[in-house]
């Protein structure tokens, strides 16, 4: 059995709480992905900061200095040979990246989107998400695909929207779901267990008893 762990790189734009949660998953020594990399397209994002406070390996790659997506791409791709990265895991990446650049990192490449996907695909979920009054929201890890927000699903997590949320609660809560279901999600396709076959991840071996009710019928609304 290979038991090496996958080298992987977190791309993000901005605060960076799940790469935290992902740096502090991967410290747990049978964790089977380590954190080599850290990318950003902004300079000024606050999780790098953070990332360099911990001493991991940083990268900054302004989208702006470069004259299109192929350049900065290319940019990147050496980077990430350069650190034999073999995963990327996206975590607030604000960066949609050409079909060329998803294709060379088909499977390989993961994202997190805050709803169940499909629903919600693209910006501003959790308002969406109230507008439409849904009462189950959550969160996805998918493998990405060149169709912003779709590839084979790996993980959700369901989460209750509650009377009188608004999106700032609402995300807090989903943001919560969000760094237990993400590392959790790595470590699958880091050991092998969340493979795509034919455009499906098979994972679940749950029951009609883990269902969320909301309201709970048993308790009322
Ligand atoms: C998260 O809600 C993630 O699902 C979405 O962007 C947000 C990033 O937050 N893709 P953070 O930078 O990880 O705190």
């Amino acid at each position: 059995m290979n038991t090496a762990k996958k080298r992987t790189c977190i791309l993000i734009s901005g605060r960076g709480s799940n790469m935290q949660a992902l740096v502090a998953a991967a410290r747990a020594p049978a964790f089977p992905a380590e954190i080599a990399l850290i990318a950003s397209n902004r300079p000024e994002a606050a999780g790098l900061t953070w990332a360099k406070e911990q001493g991991l390996r940083t990268l900054v790659l302004d989208h702006k200095a470069f004259a299109n997506c192929e350049d900065f791409e290319a940019r990147l791709q050496d980077a990430l040979e350069a650190s034999r990265i073999e995963l990327i895991a996206l975590a607030g990446f604000m960066r949609l990246m050409t079909p060329v650049f998803v294709e060379r990192w088909r499977d390989r490449m993961i994202n997190i989107h805050p709803s169940l996907l499909p629903s919600f695909r693209g910006l501003h979920t959790h308002e969406r998400a109230l507008a439409e009054g849904v009462k189950i929201t959550g969160c996805t890890v998918h493998f990405v695909r060149a169709e912003v927000d779709s590839g084979p699903i790996i993980a959700q997590a369901a989460v209750p929207v509650l009377s009188g949320d608004t999106p700032e609660t609402l995300s807090a809560r989903v943001l919560a779901a969000e760094h237990r279901l993400y590392p959790f999600a790595l470590s699958l396709v880091a050991s092998g267990r969340a493979a795509d076959t034919n455009e499906s991840v098979t994972t679940a071996r749950l029951n009609a008893k883990s269902a969320l009710f909301v309201p709970d019928p048993e308790k009322g609304p």
